[in-house]
């Protein structure tokens, strides 16, 4: 081990799994946007909270700048190692510490798989309702650090709403037991929610208490086909007046196309610019209703097609036609937005942004998919074969700064899920105000003085 730096940590922490090999740097230094050269300094793999303890400690000695990690699912550039960072990934920190039967919590580390928490909630009789297709590879501490949501946001809310508790490594090494799994705790400010979404910037996150719920009824899923993007919102007005939605997601025939090529099965025929995936509370009432909502809008010309799973195996078949568009378009490395707006806001919003990307992406793949029925959309630009990568950037940036300036008008957000981390840093301004921003920075340096918890993501 050549850098002095290491080889002290390694001197204090004899235990540490500690990775220097080129082919792991680069494993552990990016992630699923994989724009960046990874350029890590070296990776620890603690086992403890005292370990993650001493490696904060070490890094505030010797200004070393920490990427905390998780399963490196992430969009936006947030975990991220490019210059010269340890990435402390919480991988083998992936135990289940406990279920509590009377507070209805599971106790976890911060490195367990939302799978593998979904399992053990499970295996209590019970569920926790965050659900999204990366499950079986991004971790609790992850989705904790992004507020992530899903595609279950619309019946459960966002990760969020789930944590009962968290202990937190701060900037200074310093441990932080946050609201303690209490149910009401009106004593000053909640720095546990302070910590959710905060991309590792104030804290690592390395144990959480999450809150468990009923599983939901039974359910079926729905794949509709609608004739224009205006029949979107009265659909989904229509279904979610007339039935319980656990989901109501929707994705444009291109989004189709791509899923399609990558081995999904077609469900429904003919050609169809917009189609809906909803699922619903299903007892024998719900299945007439479903199936009279259903009538309702092809009488008012806003459905054109539609098919009821009759099987959780056609049920899954049809949620693949969602769930599997991300994993299609992954060999283009399409340039994401993640937007979202209030739900009265988006028909106005999305007249204004279909003739602005028209405009602005000719000659583009421009994939539409989202959780439509949380106000959130996800715009996926994919890359024509003859651009540089470099000009490609250039020019999704340029529309980004559109789409963001727009956004703004509409009083919405340039991140709805996948946080901001590097890839939408310099439109931080279009959501949240100077005297926010400047507030969020003072933030930072209480709980992190020497800023060495994943500097450059968020803000610069
Ligand atoms: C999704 O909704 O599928 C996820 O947010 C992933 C993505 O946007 O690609
Ligand atoms: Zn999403």
């Amino acid at each position: 081990m050549i850098d002095a730096r290491l080889a002290e940590l390694a001197d204090r922490l004899p235990n540490l799994r500690l990775l220097t090999a080129p082919a792991d740097l680069e494993h552990y230094g990016r992630d699923w946007t994989r724009r960046w050269t990874p350029a890590p300094l070296a990776v620890a793999l603690p086992s403890e909270v005292a370990e993650v303890q001493t490696i904060v400690r070490w890094a505030n000695a010797h200004s070393v700048s920490l990427v905390p990690s998780g399963g490196r699912t992430g969009l936006s550039g947030g975990a991220v190692a490019a210059r010269g960072e340890l990435v402390l990934s919480l991988e083998r920190m992936n135990r289940l510490l406990g279920f509590d039967a009377v507070d209805r919590t599971l106790s976890v580390q911060a490195g367990m798989t939302l799978h593998a928490v979904h399992d053990a909630a499970r295996e209590q009789g019970l569920i926790y309702p965050v659900d999204f297709a990366a499950r079986g590879s991004c971790s609790i501490g992850g989705n904790i650090a992004t507020n992530a949501g899903g595609i279950r946001v619309i019946r459960y809310g966002n990760t969020r709403e789930w944590i009962a508790g968290l202990t937190v490594v701060a900037g200074n090494g310093e441990l932080l037991q946050l609201n303690r799994g209490l149910i009401k705790n009106s004593s000053g400010y909640d720095l546990r929610q302070l910590m959710i979404g905060s991309e590792g910037t104030l804290g690592v996150v390395v144990e959480a208490t999450l809150r468990l719920t009923d599983p939901p009824p039974p359910s079926q899923v729905m794949l509709l086909a609608l004739p224009s993007m205006d029949a979107l919102m009265d659909v989904f007005a229509l279904f979610r007046a007339q039935l319980h939605l656990q989901a109501f997601e929707f994705f444009t025939d291109t989004a189709l196309r791509h899923v399609l090529e990558h081995g999904a099965r077609r469900a429904i025929d003919g050609e169809h610019p917009y189609y809906v995936v909803t699922e619903f509370d299903a007892d024998e009432a719900a299945q007439e209703l479903a199936l009279a909502t259903f009538e309702q809008g092809v009488e008012h010309g806003w459905i054109s097609d539609g098919v009821l799973a009759q099987s959780e195996a056609q049920a899954m078949a049809l949620w693949r036609l969602r769930e599997g568009i991300t994993e299609s378009l992954a060999p283009y490395k399409p340039y994401k937005n993640d937007i979202s707006l209030r739900i009265s806001a988006l028909p106005a919003f999305l007249h204004e942004i279909q003739d602005l990307l028209g405009r602005e992406y000719p000659h583009f793949d421009v994939v539409w998919f989202g959780h439509i029925g949380d106000g959130n959309l996800h715009i996926n630009v994919l890359r024509p074969a003859d651009m540089s990568e470099g000009d490609f950037i250039a020019q999704c940036e340029h529309v980004t700064r559109l789409l963001a300036d727009t956004l703004q008008r509409h009083g919405g957000s340039i991140s709805a899920e996948h946080g901001i981390g590097l890839v939408k840093r310099a439109y931080l301004g279009s959501t949240r105000s100077d005297a926010e921003i400047s507030l969020m920075r003072g933030v930072r340096q209480v709980f992190d003085p020497k800023r060495i918890l994943n500097p450059g993501k968020l803000f610069d």
